[in-house]
């Protein structure tokens, strides 16, 4: 039997000898320098949450742009039931405003929201000791954007990387006021909710930066301790690629649906690219492809990528393949179990989504409140 290990594997660098930073990051060196700052601090985090869950509040999200995958299983979400389990509040917000920052139509979005609350909640996501909340549903959130976005300049916004590739990601659009502003927004977004760990990628880093930024300005201009600056909880850059050895993404063809059947997995992972060695061994640098579909088993619950390699040593791509298929067929199925009842429950999804943007509005009207008495605005 397998079962699925969704347990981050840990980072461990050496600390930087720079000392604290406070700037967003505006290139690629000045990222490299925050994300060696945010690496250190998030294995003092990591302690101090083990020791204190309590202490800590954490804000995490999406857009909601399609299904979720075994990249988004394995990486973020996983982390995220993690940090649940080690009883730290956690929201997350499907951050559904955002979907149109760079494409002209968000599609059907309430069934993309629904979606993204079923595959959370089929993946580990109790309701019970987490929040998961619906932006448009807080208008109180995206009244904060007002005041916040006082505080940053044009400029910065222009030179905050993830802005930047966002844009890129585009293809050529022109960037529209939403796409420069996102920063801001996720600021509102993690600021309202009084967010005090934020799970990031190397990415969304610069992100950050600006909400503490946000944060730091705000309190010297209207008074000390009003708003809490978060901190990045640095998750390593995701292991699992796609089938084919790039970014696993659905528009690539090459991820495996939460909800995949064992036809689905079978047929995906017999198209996955190996290499022409006929011995199994893991060795990510010479060997990428065969490299990922060890990790694949990996995370779905087959042991350490090494002892993978061993078991199946000279019985070849096809054994290694087999082996995938059945683990993920096993670590997956009752996730699509619970996504199938919840599919058919569409009132105890919506009620879900009811009670998580209730709880977050609860929360972003005090923010709102707390900001306006500092600012000296309430007659
Ligand atoms: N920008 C995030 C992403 O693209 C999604 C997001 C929106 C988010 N609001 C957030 C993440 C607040 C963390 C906190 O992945």
């Amino acid at each position: 039997m397998t079962s699925l290990d969704i347990t981050p594997r840990s980072t461990t660098v050496a600390p930087s000898p720079v000392g604290p930073g406070g700037v967003v990051p505006s290139d690629a060196t000045t990222l490299d320098i925050a994300e060696q700052l945010a690496r250190e601090r998030t294995l003092e985090l990591e302690q101090e949450i083990a020791a204190e869950p309590g202490r800590f509040r954490v804000l995490t999200g999406d857009r909601p742009t399609g299904r979720l995958h075994i990249g988004h299983l394995f990486g973020t979400v996983a982390n995220r039931v993690r940090l649940q389990g080690l009883g730290v509040e956690t929201f997350v917000v499907i951050a559904d405003y955002q979907v149109i920052a760079d494409r002209d139509n968000g599609g059907d979005l309430a069934q993309a929201c629904v979606d993204l609350v079923i595959d959370h909640l089929a993946a580990g996501i109790d309701p019970a000791r987490s929040t998961i909340f619906q932006h448009s549903a807080v208008p109180e959130l995206h009244q904060l954007m007002l005041p916040f976005l006082s505080l940053v300049t044009v400029a910065e916004l222009e030179r905050n990387p993830t802005v930047k590739a966002e844009l890129a990601a585009t293809g050529g659009r022109a960037m529209s006021g939403l796409l420069l502003t996102y920063p801001v927004h996720q600021a509102a977004d993690i600021l309202a909710c009084r967010g005090t760990v934020v799970p990031v990628g190397r990415d969304q880093l610069p992100h950050l930066e600006t909400t503490r930024l946000v944060a730091r300005r705000f309190n010297a201009r209207y008074g000390a301790g009003t708003l809490a600056e978060p901190e990045a909880l640095l998750s390593e850059t995701p292991l699992v690629l796609g089938l084919d050895g790039t970014k696993m993404s659905k528009s690539a063809g090459n991820a495996i649906a939460l909800t995949a059947t064992p036809d689905e997995i079978a047929r995906a992972v017999r198209g996955a690219r190996t290499d022409a060695e006929r011995t199994i061994t893991y060795e990510p640098e010479r060997r990428p492809y065969v490299a990922n579909l060890l990790r694949l088993a990996s995370f779905a619950g087959a042991g350490t990528p090494e002892q993978v390699a061993a078991q199946i040593g000279g019985q070849g791509a096809g054994a290694l393949k087999a082996l995938l298929t059945e683990t993920l067929v096993e670590s997956l199925a009752p996730v699509r179990e619970r996504a199938a009842l919840l599919r058919d429950d569409r009132a105890q999804v919506a009620a879900v989504l009811r009670e998580g943007n209730e709880r977050a509005r609860t929360e972003a009207t005090a923010t709102l409140a707390q900001v306006r008495t500092a600012m000296r605005m309430v007659v």
